[in-house]
């Protein structure tokens, strides 16, 4: 039986956290081998936020490698850059006339954006339109992402459905992969891990980062001999995430006390020291190579291309445009 395809993608916003690794990436390296996989670079979306060409350019760089690092294969993944498919521009605008302003304001992101009295730009309000096209075009079956993309995914569902009903047959629809236990990775102040909140842990993070981040984990002030909440307890969902054997140990720890956050932020220090290590120095060894890392992209963003314009050519006759 033929593959399923998959088609996921990361902004090239700042540094990767690993809210994204646990919640959205390490998912596209344990799928690549049961998917025909296609993992870009959100190069497009980031224009809605970062206007600096220079920065711009040495994100999308950056995630190309740290693709690499945590185990993409680039014989098994197609990686690529989303402005190497241009015809996912296109593909939007003619979303973009299908779906209407009242619907789009229901999104989280747009809505987000309003109450914390940020820019809405045009291509923020839009930003679904587009991440439909980049998963419609390509006929994706599957899409991995953390929770807070979720929404995105369904506004997907609908606008393929959208346009089914007015075009005809057209657009597969994909499901959203989850993963229940980290969709929604907190950062080290409680509140949702994101590149934009400055509350992240970096999964390329130096060993002195690793400390520091912990050690700026927002804790209550109970004592040691007290016992502590394990559920919504963050510096405890990062021992979920980070030991090997001791996580039983550490709960029934927390449940009866005995364990103070001194301690316990020591004990995590250590696991994802060890945990991180092996993986930054990896991506230290891809970066020395940028060649074959923009080669890798290149190729990688011609074949993508080549499947959107056959995609595209169809949409094309079918709206009336050839
Ligand atoms: P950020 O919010 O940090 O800018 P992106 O929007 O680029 O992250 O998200 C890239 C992927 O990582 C998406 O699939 C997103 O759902 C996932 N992701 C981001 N933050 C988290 C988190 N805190 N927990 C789980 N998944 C996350
Ligand atoms: N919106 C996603 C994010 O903020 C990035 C993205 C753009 C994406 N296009 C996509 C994710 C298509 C999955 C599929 O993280």
């Amino acid at each position: 039986m033929a593959k399923k395809t998959l088609v996921s993608g990361v902004k090239p916003t700042g540094r990767i956290h690993i809210g994204n690794y646990f919640g959205a990436m390490r998912q596209f390296v344990a799928l690549q081998d049961s998917y025909h996989a296609m993992i870009f670079i959100a190069d497009y979306h980031a224009l809605t936020t970062e206007r600096n060409p220079k920065t711009l350019r040495e994100q999308t760089i950056a995630i190309a490698m740290d693709y690499l690092a945590i185990g993409l294969n680039p014989e098994k993944t197609l990686l690529f850059k989303q402005s190497d498919v241009p015809e996912v521009v296109e593909l939007a605008w003619i979303f973009n006339c299908i779906t209407t302003m009242p619907y789009l304001s229901r999104a989280h992101a747009y809505k987000d954006a309003l109450a914390k009295d940020k820019e809405v730009n045009v291509g923020l309000f839009d930003y679904p339109m587009l991440m439909a096209a980049d998963i419609l075009i390509q006929d994706a079956d599957a899409v991995p992402v953390g929770q807070d993309q979720k929404q995105h995914v369904e506004i997907t569902r609908d606008t393929a459905e959208k346009f089914n009903r007015i075009y005809g047959d057209m657009f597969t629809l994909p499901e959203h992969l989850i993963l229940s236990e980290t969709e929604t990775v907190p950062g080290i102040d409680g509140k949702k891990m994101s590149k934009s909140y400055g509350n992240i842990i970096p999964l390329f993070a130096s060993d002195d980062e690793i400390e520091q981040s912990v050690m700026s984990i927002v804790t209550d002030s109970k004592g040691v001999g007290e016992p502590k909440n394990t559920e919504g307890d963050t510096l405890f969902s990062y021992h979920r995430l980070f030991s090997t054997g001791e996580l039983p140990e550490i709960e029934r720890r927390y449940r009866e006390g005995g364990i103070g956050y001194k301690e316990s932020k020591e004990m995590l220090i250590k696991n994802m020291r060890a945990f991180i290590a092996p993986l930054r120095e990896r991506r230290e060894d891809i970066a020395k190579d940028t060649a074959r890392v923009t080669a890798i992209l290149e190729k990688g963003g011609e074949r993508a291309r080549e499947r959107a314009r056959k995609k595209m050519s169809f949409i094309r006759e079918r709206v009336g445009l050839s």
